[in-house]
């Protein structure tokens, strides 16, 4: 059984005491809840956030790391400085990272492992763009990016996929549910054949478009364990419903 996993991501949104305030009413609406809740602040806010949510379930990570363990890497931050600030991990490879920083499925498999050795949990985030889908290569190219994005790591620990079709995220155009299963589904096997059971008990996110009035079906699919929130997690009352919802 997979217990299901909310994540808010809050990308470059939120000043310092909004963020504060958002966390507190994530930890707020995370009592009793029936999942595990994550948040995704920005990085300049996370030990803001992690003391709002601190004696609560919520555990927070960073949108993005570094590969690397330390050094001269203007603007980065390390695994081992996430972990320095208790942070529970990080996003990687987020659609916006691979599409305007050009982040590529090697680099997104390099980062997955440098927070797997640092104990950190890696929401390794794959989907296809409208060009990809209208061509039919869907299967193709999120099956390429989970297959790099794993390809380091020795085990499923940790580790949890974020499947996101580039075509829904903030368009407010979802995945149907049945498109969202299907590329789920896919994703599953591919672990499966590389990972064997173990692939039973990995976590696979949907996200895009997520609203408190689409999760329920979303997440009623067989193969979908939860959501990747963006615009809907900066709203205290709709975060509050999507997380009931699961
Ligand atoms: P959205 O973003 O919910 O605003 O579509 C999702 C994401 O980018 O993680």
């Amino acid at each position: 059984m997979r217990r299901p996993l909310i994540a808010g991501n809050w990308k470059m949104n939120t000043d310092r005491a909004g963020a504060r305030a958002l966390a507190l009413s994530v930890a707020e609406a995370s009592k009793g809840a029936g999942c595990d809740v994550i948040v995704a602040p920005p990085s300049l806010w996370v030990c803001d956030v992690i003391d709002a949510v601190s004696g609560s379930s919520v555990g927070v990570v960073t949108q993005n790391c570094s590969d690397r363990s330390g050094g001269a890497f203007t603007g980065e931050l390390s695994p081992a400085m996430l972990v320095s600030a208790g942070v529970a991990g990080s996003l990687v490879g987020h659609s916006e990272r691979r599409a305007l920083y050009g982040e590529t499925n090697a680099a997104v498999g390099a980062k997955v492992a440098a927070l797997r050795s640092a104990g950190l949990l890696a929401i390794a985030c794959v989907g296809e763009t409208l060009a990809e889908r209208d061509a039919g290569t869907t299967r193709a190219v999120v099956v390429g990016q989970v297959d790099e994005a794993l390809a380091q790591i020795a085990s499923l620990d940790g580790v949890v996929i974020a499947y996101e079709p580039v075509w829904a995220i903030g368009t407010g155009r979802t995945a149907s549910p049945e498109q969202a299963q299907e590329v789920h589904g896919w994703i599953r096997a591919r672990a499966r054949e590389r990972f064997g059971e173990a692939a039973e008990t990995l976590r696979i996110l949907y996200g895009g478009s997520v609203t408190a009035d689409n999760a329920a079906v979303l997440l009623g699919q067989a193969d979908i364990d939860g959501a990747l929130v963006g615009g809907a997690s900066l709203k205290p009352a709709d975060f509050a419903r999507i997380i009931g919802a699961a």
